[in-house]
């Protein structure tokens, strides 16, 4: 029987609850499907400074290189807020993904059927169903640029800088175009071409590498101010879309909207192994955490994202969308209740999901 070792990462605000349904579901999948499973937990984010005094421990590192894969809830709060910025609990989150090389981060934006209602767009933009997938580059750019502050007589001025390296261009543009081919074959790679340097080399090497290695992919280009609009005008001509640390970052949020909920979300991030941190899209939501309103779903199918590209179970990952699908025509948490279906609690979710499955 195959094992994997899963390092598990509950960060802060309501990481813990959403983490904790999460394994449930997890752990029936692997009885269903005959696989074994073990858990460690590791600290990152705000609980790691409070425990250790920084947001990621070296020990973390160790154990999530070690491990299969790592899952995450969400890291940050209020209470760190104030802390400087190579302390904060993000920079945790910054720094495991450098660590660990996870250059490609997908981001599915997914229409389930049961909750088109809740999506801001009208019927009519979103048609039948809607699929893209995000494609970030995760461990470059302006987010891990040099950066600094200056006083120069007298004026204060902060700086960051974007910077990518050719080789770095070509391994997300492949993540890109791989996924595409699995897909609908159609590419969108969005920069900012027309006013920055380093989007030109972008949008060049992306081209090279569509021409000489993947010419059945149709390849398109948007600015990133465009791609933001077509967005909200016209998201069904999207399949795939990759793009910069922080492009990815902004339209991803956009992207995830159009669904309805950032909380039904997943994400997974990838580097050139097999082991991956899959984390759900939103973010630590402390104003609700401990009240069991967290909606659980985004980190349930960041387990089957799990199942699916790191553990090769991919039967596993099917049955646990399959059942997160179902579950909604009968029950919601708060977050996307609707009259008609039941309202339950986090721990209420991860429950019924484990009964559908
Ligand atoms: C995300 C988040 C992070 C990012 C923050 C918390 C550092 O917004 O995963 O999208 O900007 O990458
Ligand atoms: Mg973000």
């Amino acid at each position: 029987m195959k094992e994997y070792n899963i390092v598990l990462l509950k960060g802060d605000g309501i990481g813990p609850e959403i983490v904790t349904q999460a394994v449930k579901v997890l752990r029936r999948a692997s009885e269903k499907f005959g696989f074994g499973l073990s858990f460690e937990e590791a600290l990152l984010g705000g609980a790691a400074i409070d425990a250790t005094g920084v947001p990621l421990p070296q020990e973390t590192v160790d154990r999530c290189r070690a491990a299969d894969s790592t899952l995450l809830g969400a890291v940050g709060g209020p209470k760190w807020d104030s802390l400087p910025g190579k302390v904060r609990p993000e920079a945790g989150l910054l720094g495991i993904r450098s660590a660990l090389g996870l250059f490609a981060n997908l981001r599915p934006a997914v229409i389930f059927e049961q909750l088109r209602g809740a999506s801001p767009l009208k019927a009519e933009i979103i048609g039948d169903d809607l699929d893209i997938m995000v494609v970030r580059e995760l461990t470059g750019g302006i987010y891990f640029g040099e950066r600094g502050r200056e006083t120069v007589n007298g004026v204060e001025s902060a700086h960051d800088t974007e910077r990518y390296s050719v080789p770095e261009v070509e391994r997300i543009a492949r993540v890109g175009f791989e996924m595409a081919k699995k897909r609908r074959g159609r590419l969108c790679s969005v920069d900012k071409a027309n006013v920055l340097e380093s989007s030109r080399l972008w949008r060049a090497t992306v081209a090279r590498i569509g021409k000489e290695e993947y010419p059945e992919i149709e390849l398109t280009n948007l600015y990133v101010d465009n791609c933001a609009m077509q967005l909200v005008r016209n998201p069904k001509q999207f399949d795939v879309i990759v793009t910069s640390n922080m492009f990815g970052d902004i339209l991803s949020d956009e992207a995830s909207m159009i669904s309805g909920s950032i909380g039904m979300l997943a994400s997974a991030s990838l580097g050139a192994g097999k082991a991956g941190l899959y984390e759900p899209i939103h973010g630590s939501a402390p104003d609700i955490a401990g009240t069991g309103m967290a909606n659980p779903l985004a980190t349930i199918l960041s387990a089957a994202m799990m199942l699916r590209y790191s553990l090769e179970e991919p039967q596993a990952a099917q049955a646990i969308e399959d059942a997160v699908a179902k579950v909604l025509k009968t029950a919601r948490t708060a977050d996307i209740w609707t009259e008609g279906t039941k309202r339950v609690t986090c721990e209420e979710m991860g429950d019924l999901v484990c009964s559908l499955l």
